[in-house]
């Protein structure tokens, strides 16, 4: 008995040691890496269908206009978004929204703000409707070009161009998309020096007193879940989905990473920076509704640490597009 009591005196002091905690802690945050990203069985990853993605990503002449491409709202440069607060373009819903980041949607399992679509595949398709309306005025503009014909071929061994094939290639090419090398991820994966203190202790208020994983959980800083936002009291949300009264404003958590490069912030872009979203929630923002309570070095620590989620941004080069 009285040994035991010793040993937990010892193990007590020795957590209290920093060398103690740090390993501790380092031993919990493999959990906080993303895995690869994963292609579902009925679209596996092949060169020939993400290249064929990048061809149509980039290419305008398949709208009707000829002027519009994904590049016009999800911009490589603007974090594979638009850098406005709410997208300029309608038919895309009802409700102004903010254009999300393409920046890591192979991790996501539901799509849009209010998570109308549970593949991306499906997205995409419903997105194409949306924007480019014409579905069969794009499909007669890729089979006008033997191009697109040998890259629909070597994709899917046929050179039957239908909206299908369209959004898989696609969903295959934004599976790309990724970005899982991060200061934080490599401070996770034993790189003590990768984090600032003050990320350090933004991290610490992040899992801690500020509550933020409860939604925001690791690894892609997203529970995939809805919350209600005080934000909004038009926009019906993923109400407009299930009908359920708690569902009424209620968007997706969006995930974090790479959120430092793709301001402005929440559904409709009413936060122009990361801070203004801190202290939103410090004023009790979230749906809980209770202030937090932390000083002004606590939010630039949370800023910090958010500013740690972002790498390099995901590159794409602007390919050759096919010609008549
Ligand atoms: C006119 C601007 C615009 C264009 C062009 C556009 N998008 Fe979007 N995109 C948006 C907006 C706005 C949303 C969010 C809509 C919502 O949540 O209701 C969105 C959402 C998405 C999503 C869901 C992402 C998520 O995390 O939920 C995907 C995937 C996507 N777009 C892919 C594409 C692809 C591929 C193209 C080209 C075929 C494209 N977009 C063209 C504005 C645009
Ligand atoms: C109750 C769940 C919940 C909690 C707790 C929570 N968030 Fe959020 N967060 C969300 C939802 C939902 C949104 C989108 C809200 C909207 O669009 O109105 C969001 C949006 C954000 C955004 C904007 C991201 C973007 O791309 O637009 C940031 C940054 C953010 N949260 C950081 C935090 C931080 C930091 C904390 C802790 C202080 C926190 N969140 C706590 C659910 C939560």
């Amino acid at each position: 008995m009285r040994a035991d009591r010793r040993l937990f005196v010892l193990l007590f002091l020795f957590s209290l040691c920093p060398a103690f905690a740090a390993s501790a802690a380092e031993a919990d945050l493999t959990d906080w890496l993303l895995p690869e990203p994963s292609f579902p069985n009925h679209n596996p990853y092949s060169t020939a269908k993400a290249e064929l993605g990048r061809l149509i990503f980039f290419d305008p002449r398949l709208s009707p206009g000829k002027n519009l491409s994904c590049l016009n709202c999800h911009n490589p440069g603007l974090a594979w978004a638009d850098g406005l607060p709410r997208s300029r373009v309608s038919g895309l819903h009802s409700m102004p929204r903010h254009t999300p980041s393409l920046i890591n949607v192979a991790y996501r399992d539901n799509f849009f703000w209010d998570g109308r679509t549970s593949s991306l595949e499906a997205a995409v398709s419903e997105h194409l409707q949306g924007i480019y309306i014409d579905i069969d005025g794009m499909l007669a503009t890729l089979r006008g070009m033997p191009g697109y014909r040998q890259r629909f071929a070597d994709a899917f061994g046929t050179q039957d161009i239908s909206l299908p094939e369209v959004a898989a290639a696609l969903a295959t090419f934004l599976r790309t998309i990724v970005q899982r090398n991060t200061p934080f991820d490599q401070w996770a994966a034993g790189d003590p020096d990768a984090l600032s203190a003050a990320a350090r202790r933004g991290f610490a208020l992040f899992t801690g007193k500020a509550g933020c994983i409860a939604c925001h959980a690791p690894p892609a800083f997203s529970d995939g879940k809805f919350h209600r936002s005080r934000l909004n009291s038009i926009d019906p949300g993923r109400y407009e989905i299930t009908h359920m009264p708690g569902d009424r404003n209620a968007f997706r958590t969006p995930d974090l990473r790479q959120a430092a490069l793709s301001a402005p912030y929440m559904h409709a872009g009413q936060k122009p920076t990361l801070i203004s979203v801190i202290r939103y929630y410090n004023a009790g923002g979230s749906s809980t509704d209770i202030p937090l309570h932390l000083s002004g070095r606590d939010m630039h620590d949370l800023e910090a640490f958010l500013k740690s989620l972002s790498g390099p941004m995901p590159q794409a080069a602007i390919p050759q597009l096919p010609v008549p």
